[in-house]
């Protein structure tokens, strides 16, 4: 039986690899992502793990063509080498190893507990699904989890990571102990950079305006709009009226300075952001 853990080099490929480890519980590729990237949730005698590779060449028949060849998907994944390296935070999903292979690196992190907030667009009205559940929590669970969330961006900020393709998609909670992951930040760019794509990667209800725009400047403010969009979304059980906002009066205005149009307006990084959430829920919490 192949170890995870004490590998960094296989002759394998990525499924045999996988499957040689221990019991293969899900597979993910076209048929869910729109990545190109083949990942699986593998059972082993040391753990579940989430092993993530670019995937094939060519798509699979009938799949669609992903936006990004191969070798551009191998670049994130050691992108998100990259970040797991640069940052320590317990609401990233962590990172247990690299194993090189013929066709590129396999990544293997620790299996996140609980369940993913983004569900498919036709799933959002469903109050069953964990889209709803969680946008309707309790208060305290939904500002646990957001809180969560802000502070692992203080924490890649100061690593100089610019946030890219936030999204639902990327929050795992676990609703029993409010407990966030993060997955898939492998978009994230280390320091400001331009708009090259004319529509960045990213779900448009999180996006920030210089998203959409080729040639605009892309930072800390940007993180700073789209943190603003999901404290927003969720924080507001999803009206987007501020007046719904779960935490208060005093919250609700931080998150609206943080998703202004206009750049200058918000907060000038995710440090400041934080800041002004922590002033606002400590003002709260003595009130
Ligand atoms: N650490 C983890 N633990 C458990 N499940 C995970 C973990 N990371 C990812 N997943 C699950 O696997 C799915 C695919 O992972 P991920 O989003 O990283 O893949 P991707 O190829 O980048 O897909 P996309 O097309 O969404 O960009 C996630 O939607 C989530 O359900
Ligand atoms: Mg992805």
């Amino acid at each position: 039986m192949t170890d995870l853990l004490s590998r960094t080099r296989s002759d394998l490929a990525p499924e045999e690899l996988v499957s040689s480890a221990g019991e293969v519980l899900a597979r993910f590729d076209h048929r869910t992502q729109d990545s190109g990237n083949v990942s699986w949730l593998v059972r082993t005698p040391s753990g579940d793990y989430f092993v993530k590779s670019a995937g094939e060449e060519e798509p699979p028949p009938g799949a669609p063509l992903p936006v990004l060849d191969r070798s551009a998907r191998v670049d994130l994944l050691r992108n998100a080498v990259e970040i797991a390296r640069s940052v320590d935070h317990p609401a990233l999903a962590r990172l247990r190893s690299v194993i090189e292979l013929s066709t590129g690196p396999v990544l293997v992190y620790d299996r996140a507990s609980g369940e993913l907030v983004g569900v498919p667009a036709a799933r959002r009205n469903d109050p069953d699904s964990s889209y709803r559940r969680f946008a309707t929590a309790p208060p305290a669970i939904r500002l646990a989890v957001l809180d969560q969330l802000l502070d692992a961006h203080r924490t890649l900020e100061e690593a100089g990571w610019v946030a890219c393709d936030l999204y639902d998609g990327c929050l795992m909670v676990d609703p029993a102990t409010a407990r966030l992951t993060l997955i898939d930040l492998d978009t994230y760019r280390r320091g400001p950079s331009t708009n090259d794509m004319g529509r960045m990667f990213g779900s448009t209800r999180f996006m920030a305006p210089e998203e959409f725009t080729a040639g605009a400047p892309l930072d800390a403010r940007t993180t700073v709009f789209t943190l603003g969009r999901l404290l927003r979304h969720f924080g507001t059980g999803l009206t987007e009226d501020l007046a719904d906002f779960c935490g208060g009066a005093a919250l609700a205005a931080v998150v609206e300075r943080a998703t202004r149009r206009e750049r200058t307006e918000r907060h000038g990084g995710v440090g400041e952001l934080v800041a002004a959430w922590t002033a606002a829920r400590d003002a709260g919490a003595a009130s």
